[in-house]
């Protein structure tokens, strides 16, 4: 069977991935901050087979290098790491958008140095396409469209402005170093939950509910 990478294991969808993978019979090697933090990866080590196939493995957006370890010898990564849900303040380059674009590259460039790749499937988001004046106009929209940057920064669209800006630059890098990469363009992916906390779109949820403000 096939060897994996998922980033951000802790995440919603990354839990799922690495679900489906072990329920499939593939090794997985899942990255989050903190491996020893049982309250928030503890869920991970109970999914079925993951005694025997998983690997959890510390790696950080924000250090370079941070992946190389984890995509060394792998078939396939799954690139879902990102923070999503991040109190809007002065600090939203520190705490949202340089992980977004800086880690996606910091993860791809790890990628481009493995010899076992084969492909590489980033999670973008559909909020890379459809934020734009013209968006009337050109409904519906398709894999042609991106956001306007300059519109998520007038606006204060934060999260979709590192998103797009990411995702192109995802393109970019892939096409420079020959990497094979799929991007999917999700836009509200909500559900059980397999961790014990609850992620970032039940967070979003909750944030309508308590009256707080996300980007
Ligand atoms: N869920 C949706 O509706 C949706 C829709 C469109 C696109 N997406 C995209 O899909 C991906 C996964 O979304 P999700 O909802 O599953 O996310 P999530 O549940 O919020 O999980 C995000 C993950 O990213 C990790 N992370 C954040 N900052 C990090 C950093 N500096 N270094 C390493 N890891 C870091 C988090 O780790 P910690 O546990 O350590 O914080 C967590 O594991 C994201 O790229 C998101 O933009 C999601």
């Amino acid at each position: 069977m096939a060897n994996f990478c998922v980033t951000g294991g802790t995440g919603f969808i990354a839990a799922y991935l690495v679900k489906r993978l072990l329920e499939d019979g593939h090794c997985v090697r899942t990255t989050v901050r903190d491996p020893g933090d049982v309250e928030k990866v503890g869920f991970l080590w109970e999914l079925s087979g993951a005694k025997e196939r998983l690997k959890i493995m510390k790696a950080d957006l924000m250090v370079e290098g941070s992946f190389d370890e984890a995509v060394q010898g792998v078939d396939g990564v799954f690139h879902t790491a990102s923070p999503v849900l991040v109190p809007y303040d002065e600090n939203i380059k520190a705490t949202l958008i340089d992980p977004c674009i800086n880690g996606t590259l910091n993860v791809l460039r790890s990628c481009s140095k493995s010899s076992s790749l084969k492909r590489v499937v980033l999670t973008s988001s559909c909020s890379s396409i459809r934020y734009r004046d013209d968006v009337q106009q050109v409904s519906p929209l398709n894999e042609s469209h991106w956001s306007d940057p300059e519109y998520c920064k007038r606006n204060n669209l934060w999260y979709a402005y590192a998103k797009t800006i990411a995702e192109k630059e995802a393109w970019k890098l892939a096409k420079e170093n020959g990497i094979d990469l799929v991007v999917v363009n999700p836009s509200f992916v909500v559900g059980p939950l397999l961790a014990r906390q609850p992620t970032s779109t039940l967070l979003m949820i909750l944030s309508v509910v308590k009256g707080q403000t996300y980007y």
